[in-house]
C-alpha cells in the first residue's frame, strides 16, 4: 500500500449540533462550508473545507465528546487565534510543554478537544514573495483569508458572482495563488492555472475595492508574469472585459493571435 495523506478527518456532533457547529467551525475558525453528497445528506452533520484541508462532521447518538483524541489545525498566527477564540468565548487551555511548535488547545461548541498548531508555509511550497511599502505578495495558499476572498468573488468580480465557496476552495487548490496583503490583511487575489512548462491562464484577478488605483493592480500582475515557475511558458492566456491596457502595460499581454484557431467549451 502507498498512502498519500489524509484525505478528511471526521469529528462527531451530537445530533441536531449542526448550528452551533457552523457558528465554531464555520464562523471562529474560518472554514467553508461545502455540501455534502445527497446520500448523505439525509443523516445530518454537516462538511467544511479550508485551504488544504476536509473536515467533516457527523452527528453520533448518542454523543461523547472527545476529549482526549483530537485533531490539530495549522494556523497562521497562534497569538491572533487565542485572540479569537476569547472574544468567541471558547475555552484556552496551555499544557505549558515544549514540543517544539507553538499549540494550544480549545474545545468545540459540544466538549470536542481541537488543537491549533502555529506553523508557517509547508516545506516545498517554495511562496515567492514581493515586498513594497506595507503591502506583500505571496504564493503561499495556506495564507489566504477564505472570509475576503469568498465574497470578493462570488459577490464582487463580476466575473465570478454566485461562485461557490466550495468551487472557490477546489481553485484554489488546483492554482498557483498569488495573495496580496497590507499589514497582512488580504487585499487581492489572482490565480494561475498552469502545467508550469508550457501554458498558463491568469484568472480571478481581484484588487479590494478600497486598495484600487494605488497601482497594486499592475505591481501584481508584474510579479505574476515574473514568478520563476511560470517562466518559459509558450502561452500564457487570460481573457479580460475591460482591462486590456492593465495586462497589456504591465505584463506584456496582447490580442489572442490566430483566433481562428482557437475554440472553447463554455458552461452556460
Ligand atoms: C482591474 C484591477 C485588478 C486593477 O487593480 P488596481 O490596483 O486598481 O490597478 P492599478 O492602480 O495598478 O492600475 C494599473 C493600471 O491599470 C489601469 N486600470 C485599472 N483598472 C482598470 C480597468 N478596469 N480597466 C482599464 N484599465 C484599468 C489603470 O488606469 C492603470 O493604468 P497605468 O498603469 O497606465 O497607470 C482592479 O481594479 C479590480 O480588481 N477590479 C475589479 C475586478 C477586475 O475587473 N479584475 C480584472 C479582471 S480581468
Amino acid at each position: 500500500m502507498q498512502v498519500n495523506g489524509f484525505h478528511h478527518v471526521q469529528v462527531l456532533i451530537p445530533e441536531g449540533g449542526e448550528d452551533p457547529a457552523r457558528a465554531f467551525y464555520g464562523g471562529v475558525l474560518g472554514l467553508v462550508e461545502i455540501d455534502k453528497p445527497a446520500d448523505l445528506a439525509a443523516r445530518g452533520g454537516c462538511w467544511f473545507a479550508g485551504v488544504g484541508m476536509a473536515l467533516h462532521l457527523g452527528v453520533e447518538r448518542p454523543f461523547v465528546p472527545a476529549t482526549k483524541a483530537h485533531v490539530a489545525i495549522g494556523v497562521a498566527d497562534l497569538d491572533a487565534a487565542r485572540v479569537e477564540l476569547g472574544a468567541a468565548g471558547r475555552p484556552i487551555i496551555d499544557d505549558g510543554l515544549d514540543v517544539g511548535f507553538r499549540r494550544l488547545y480549545t474545545e468545540d461548541p459540544f466538549g470536542n478537544r481541537i488543537e491549533l498548531v502555529e506553523r508557517s508555509a509547508r516545506s516545498g511550497s517554495s511562496p515567492s514573495i514581493a515586498v513594497r511599502e506595507e503591502f506583500e505578495i505571496s504564493t503561499d495558499s495556506e495564507r489566504l483569508d477564505l472570509a475576503w476572498l469568498i465574497p470578493a468573488l462570488s459577490e464582487r468580480a463580476y466575473w465570478a458572482l454566485g461562485r461557490q465557496a466550495e468551487t472557490i476552495v477546489r481553485s484554489i487548490a488546483g492554482s498557483i495563488c498569488f495573495g496580496v496583503y497590507a499589514h497582512d490583511r488580504q487585499v487581492g487575489f489572482a490565480r494561475v492555472v498552469t502545467d508550469q512548462a508550457t501554458f498558463a491562464w491568469l484568472c480571478d484577478v481581484f484588487i479590494d475595492e478600497a486598495y484600487r488605483g494605488h497601482g497594486l493592480g499592475a505591481w501584481l500582475v508584474e510579479v505574476i508574469v515574473a514568478e520563476p515557475r511560470l517562466s518559459g511558458l509558450r502561452r500564457f492566456l487570460l481573457a479580460t472585459r475591460d482591462a486590456h491596457e492593465l495586462y497589456r502595460s504591465h505584463g506584456g499581454f496582447g490580442p489572442l493571435p490566430n483566433p481562428d484557431r482557437w475554440m472553447a467549451r463554455v458552461a452556460e
